[in-house]
């Protein structure tokens, strides 16, 4: 009866907060989020996504070690017949452990509910829907969350966690979400504490966030223990430590998620090369990575940008990627098509068979920046100035031969820019694959010399913050 209570507690806890998200004066919400706070905070259960669409990755903290396991079922209550998956437990920079377990055998178009159990814990029940259709569904995407420790403020994480709660919330509200790609910079300083506040969003109980790791997420060790990610990139010449490469599928649309903090290009080529071999027949390729490219709002940035450029553009082209999704900049970006660092193509609203990839920035959820400062504005960069400084989440609705991409200003009912990617095949319009030049091959070579002295100081960094961390796996190997 417990259980039953439970369920039905968190589906109108799930309702009522995502009707007040949609209306954000409504003084009920505060109290809501108040209570899901207490509920949430501690354990923070969170989904990422798994390697396909029958599978979910399932997080939680909890004070001692312990082999954790979730118990799922089909429908909103959790019966005798129930499954169970067991995982295992991670020691967490608090004192406390990260519990990972990988539920599989999802079927297309059913409802899940879950409970998370780990010695000293029970959660809440959840439940989840998984896609009908694994080809058609909607993710959101949102960039630089940024739920922030802030020293002046006690309550710092609580309240950028409830301006990420109810602007997921708001997304949700427009229609049945699947997936949340996070562009980076979940957290401000790094600290698990704001990890805890980021899971505390209710909207990641009911679908899986697929995270980047931003320079925000490095600057602690806590984002190691905190993601539960299918298909992470084991080896490399140059370590990811705190946050790799790792790849997933839904439907026909393969994810490739990066560490744009690494510049070894030798390893981010190999790591595209295999994950394609391992989806050959993927018909959409989208990258993310934090850092922005091609946003050149921040002229002091541009430097930085024209060398990750010529890390990731010919990445990009070679690989016949359909979208890239960045953050870091905090400005809103769209850019045309774009192959070999020129257009090819110039943006509209629909791009059928676009010869090129586009690249797309989105602004921070609660660190939204203005156009002050205005840098690079090239041929091929087109953007939305809002001097209000509105927070800004997109939605992309995929099917089998296209991508929408519609983009919201929180609190306002119309998208304020959307565009549409339609491909007639699997190769779209993309350029036959060339082999990578002797330019783009030094280019690599030498961003992977550049990321093993760069580890080098990211040993030093993490040793003088206090951590007990290895020389080896930090500068070598994940
Ligand atoms: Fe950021
Ligand atoms: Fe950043």
């Amino acid at each position: 009866m417990k259980k039953i209570n439970r369920s039905i507690l968190s589906v109108i806890l799930a309702a009522v907060m995502m009707f007040t998200a949609a209306v954000p004066s409504f003084a009920a919400g505060d109290l809501l989020w108040e209570h899901v706070w207490n509920e949430e905070y501690n354990n923070g259960v969170i989904l990422f996504p798994g390697s396909d669409e029958s599978e979910m990755n399932v997080s939680w903290y909890s004070a001692t070690e312990s082999e954790p396991k979730v118990i799922i079922d089909e429908g909103i209550v959790i019966g005798d017949d129930a499954k169970e998956f067991k995982g295992y437990s991670v020691a967490a920079p608090d004192g406390d452990f990260a519990n990972k377990v990988t539920v599989t055998d999802l079927e297309p178009g059913k409802t899940y509910s879950y409970q998370c159990i780990s010695e000293g814990f029970e959660s809440n029940v959840y439940s989840f829907k998984t896609d009908a259709d694994p080809n058609v569904f909607s993710a959101v995407y949102m960039t630089d969350i940024h739920t922030s420790h802030d020293d002046a403020n006690p309550n710092g994480i609580k309240d950028t966690a409830e301006i990420f709660n109810s602007t997921l919330g708001e997304a949700a509200s427009r229609k049945r979400i699947s997936l949340l790609l996070s562009a980076g910079d979940q957290a401000s300083e790094g600290y698990e504490t704001e990890y805890k506040g980021y899971s505390s969003a209710l909207g990641l109980k009911s679908f899986p966030v697929a995270t980047t790791i931003g320079n925000h997420d490095r600057k602690g060790i806590a984002y190691k223990t905190f993601n539960n990610v299918p298909n992470e990139r084991e080896k490399n010449m140059v370590a990811s430590y705190i946050g790799g490469n790792y790849w997933f599928t839904r439907g026909d649309v393969l994810f490739l998620v990066v560490d744009s903090n690494n510049a070894s290009g030798m390893d981010h080529r190999d790591f595209a090369k295999d994950a394609i071999d391992a989806n050959p027949d993927a018909k959409w390729r989208v990258m993310m990575a934090h850092h922005d490219l091609y946003s050149g709002r921040i002229p002091h940035r541009e430097s930085e940008n024209e060398l990750l450029r010529m890390i990731w553009g010919p990445i990009a082209d070679e690989f016949a990627i359909d979208l890239v999704l960045l953050g870091h900049s905090h400005y809103y970006t769209v850019t045309n098509v774009l192959y070999n660092n020129k257009t090819a193509a110039p943006y509209a609203t629909t791009m059928t068979d676009p010869a090129g990839s586009i690249y797309m920035v989105s602004g921070s959820i609660t660190r939204p920046r203005d156009d002050d400062e205005i840098g690079l504005n090239g041929e091929w960069i087109g953007f939305a100035n809002d001097p209000d400084q509105r927070i800004i989440y997109n939605i992309l609705d995929f099917t089998e031969d296209s991508v929408t991409v519609s983009s919201y200003y929180k609190g306002e009912a119309e998208a304020f820019n959307s565009y549409t990617i339609v491909k007639t095949s699997k190769e779209g319009g993309h350029p036959k694959q060339i082999l990578p030049s002797f330019f783009d091959s030094f280019v690599r070579f030498a961003g992977t010399v550049y990321g093993l002295f760069n580890n080098i100081g990211v040993y030093g960094d993490l040793k003088d913050a206090g951590f007990d961390v290895d020389f080896f796996e930090v500068v070598f190997n994940n």
